[in-house]
């Protein structure tokens, strides 16, 4: 982050400190004499020097007013640093001639105030008549090739999924049929066929219902780039050389960054969704060979905000976001009414696991797992081959977490799985065994404290201690047990994504709870712009021990989680074979569909 020049003042305290004003005629005098000379040194280092350079040259001709304030920001400043001299800046010219006067050089404390052009969007919370105050969203108009197009052309969304079918009712896909309710796992309504990866479409439709949007850009506390990035690599991640797939992405920021919206802060107020792993999207080099697009190393793309359903650990311009689940409830009665089946179940099965053996990665547990699910007479599994399986039904899934009191949630090809949703939806108290399955990645979604919803085992103590999974379960109280699976039950609004086409009444769902953190993040970003905040010892590849960490702590240090962490580069460490080189395993995932 840059260094600001000058301390900030707020526009709204500027007026203070201003009354006295001991004009003798010798310091007018004087006063005029310097102006003189001030002037005459910044017309000829800052105008006359940068006279082939159109942009500076509107520095001259600034009128104050809220639109010009926003197209003067967009403008490169005319740099003093190198100057020996102080040269009032155009701030304080501006503000000399609005009181057809002369700036008092007596004051010799430079407090100048900045005027941002967000402070108007900054403000809005502050009007207390403005229910939407503080919250207005500004939707980018796309051309149709970032989004609608790609709709059109469904067919070539997916190489093994026909991508059609899921595109359907706002991106919820087909009912889920009366035929498939076989056990009555499903309530009356809200179920979709919902696949995994139709985050784009559905937070898309959600937005058109968001209560708050606005088409003036000056009071947006966030403005949100509705491209499809998840379906556009989609279509491109198998057999396509790196152009194409980099292809919109480029001709994207380049879009974006001819709009006056981005020079409002750089796009650091931007935020865009792609309902795909953030390795689709972290291409490492230009080798053919190298797996994705490189959206996200954009140097545009650096500076906005990308919501993912698996985020970088060492990154942070992407922020988790839930995968959908099959429930998209129309109205709050419809989450009530399935929060009070999930309390009153019977389950049968202390644990269960569905999902697929990955015998080709010497340090995955599943096989462990599924051994252990298999040898229990209190363990359930719901084993996942390719083709045709029950694994893939929903609700043969639904029907077995809604019949376990725990859920084993392994990391798959990469840390996260959809399954972790599902199971929660169904009142399961899921276990996981790397941090960066949940913990590290749905901080806006989930809460900090991860034991009082769910249980951790460290992956290697399966691995190399071959610990018992029915033995550590049957350690927890069955009075924990319910109070755990209570918190996961009153977690279930938060971590579905509500029908776009109607409005929950008064639940936010997991779109409201992203829509929210993201305005906090902005509005926190631009209050540290004007108050002169730099946290000089950010260091990027911490990004998950930041987003761990309490409202008002900024200092990160060694954590017990640093083990799960280190980077692939240090060659030890649980996450060796994960992030780029998963990713390039993620097909095998994509064609198992649940595993
Ligand atoms: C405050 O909000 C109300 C309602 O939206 C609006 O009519 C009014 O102009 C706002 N006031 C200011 C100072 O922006
Ligand atoms: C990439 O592939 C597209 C079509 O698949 C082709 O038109 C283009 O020339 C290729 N670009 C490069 C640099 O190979
Ligand atoms: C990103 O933000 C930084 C800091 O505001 C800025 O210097 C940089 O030019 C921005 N990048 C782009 C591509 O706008
Ligand atoms: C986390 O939650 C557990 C269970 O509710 C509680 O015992 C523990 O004190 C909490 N830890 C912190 C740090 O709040
Ligand atoms: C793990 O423990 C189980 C029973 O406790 C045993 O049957 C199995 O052989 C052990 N596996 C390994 C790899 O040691
Ligand atoms: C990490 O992965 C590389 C290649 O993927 C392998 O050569 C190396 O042995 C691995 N290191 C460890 C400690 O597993």
């Amino acid at each position: 982050m840059r260094r600001r020049r000058m301390a900030g003042f707020l526009p709204f305290q500027m007026d203070k400190g201003n009354s006295k004003n001991p004009n003798s005629r010798i310091c007018f005098l004087a006063s005029l004499s310097a102006f003189f000379w001030f002037f005459l040194f910044y017309f000829h280092f800052v105008v006359l020097n940068n006279n082939n350079n159109n942009n500076n040259i509107n520095t001259k001709n600034i009128i104050i007013d809220e639109s010009t304030i926003l197209h003067l920001h967009q403008l490169p400043k005319p740099t003093f640093e190198s100057t020996p001299f102080h040269v009032p800046d155009e701030n304080q010219l501006i503000e000399g001639n609005q009181k057809m006067g002369l700036p008092d050089l007596k004051q010799e404390t430079p407090k100048k105030e900045e005027v941002f052009s967000f402070m108007r969007a900054l403000r809005t919370s502050e009007n207390k008549s403005d229910p939407c105050g503080g919250k207005y969203i500004y939707v980018h108009d796309l051309p149709s090739r970032f989004n609608e197009d790609m709709l059109k052309e469904c067919k070539s969304l997916s190489l093994w999924t026909n991508m059609c079918k899921f595109t359907t009712n706002a991106g919820l896909g087909p009912p889920l049929e009366e035929e498939n309710n076989i056990e009555g796992v499903f309530s009356e309504t809200g179920w979709y066929a919902t696949n995994q990866f139709a985050v784009d479409v559905i937070f898309n439709n959600r937005m058109k219902q968001y209560e708050c949007l606005t088409s003036d850009s000056s009071i947006a506390a966030a403005i949100f780039v509705p491209f499809y990035a998840g379906f556009d690599i989609a279509r491109y991640l198998w057999g396509y050389n790196i152009s194409m797939r980099d292809a919109a992405s480029i001709d994207l920021v380049d879009w974006l960054m001819k709009r006056p919206e981005w020079g409002i802060m750089n796009g650091r107020d931007h935020f865009l969704v792609g309902g795909r792993i953030t390795w689709d999207f972290r291409r490492l080099s230009e080798e053919e060979s190298d797996w994705g697009s490189k959206l996200l190393f954009l140097p545009a793309a650096k500076n906005m905000s990308m919501l993912v359903v698996e985020s970088s650990p060492w990154n942070a311009n992407d922020f988790a976001i839930p995968y959908p689940t099959y429930f998209h409830p129309a109205k709050d009665d419809d989450v009530f009414i399935w929060q009070d089946r999930m309390r009153n179940l019977e389950r049968k099965w202390l644990f269960s696991f569905a999902g697929a053996p990955r015998p080709d990665n010497p340090k995955s547990i599943r096989g462990n797992l599924i051994e252990q699910c298999r040898r229990s007479k209190v363990g359930k599994l719901l084993e996942c081959d390719f083709g045709e399986s029950k694994c893939h039904s929903p609700s043969s899934i639904m029907q077995m977490f809604q019949s376990s009191l725990f859920c084993l949630q392994p990391q798959g090809d990469s840390y996260t799985r959809r399954s972790a949703f599902d199971s929660m939806l169904a009142g399961c108290i899921p276990v996981f065994f790397h941090p960066g399955s949940a913990y590290t990645q749905y901080t806006w979604h989930l809460p900090k404290n991860y034991t009082k919803y769910s249980v951790f085992i460290p992956e290697d103590d399966i691995r190399k201690r071959n610990v018992s999974i029915e033995e550590r379960l049957r350690q927890i109280s069955m009075e924990q047990v319910k109070i755990m699976r209570e918190e996961v039950i009153s977690l279930i609004p938060r971590l579905v994504y509500a029908d776009p086409r109607s409005k929950l009444e008064t639940l936010k769902d997991a779109f409201d709870v992203s829509v929210q953190a993201v305005i906090d993040k902005v509005t926190n970003l631009r209050k540290d712009i004007v108050e002169n905040r730099v946290d000089e010892n950010f260091i990027e590849e911490n990004s998950w021990k930041y987003a761990l960490l309490d409202e008002g702590q900024h200092e990160v240090g060694p954590h017990e989680w640093d083990p799960f962490f280190s980077k692939p580069k240090d060659g030890n460490g649980d996450s060796n074979d994960s992030s780029a080189e998963s990713a390039k395993n993620s097909w095998k995932n994509e064609q198992r569909n649940h595993s």
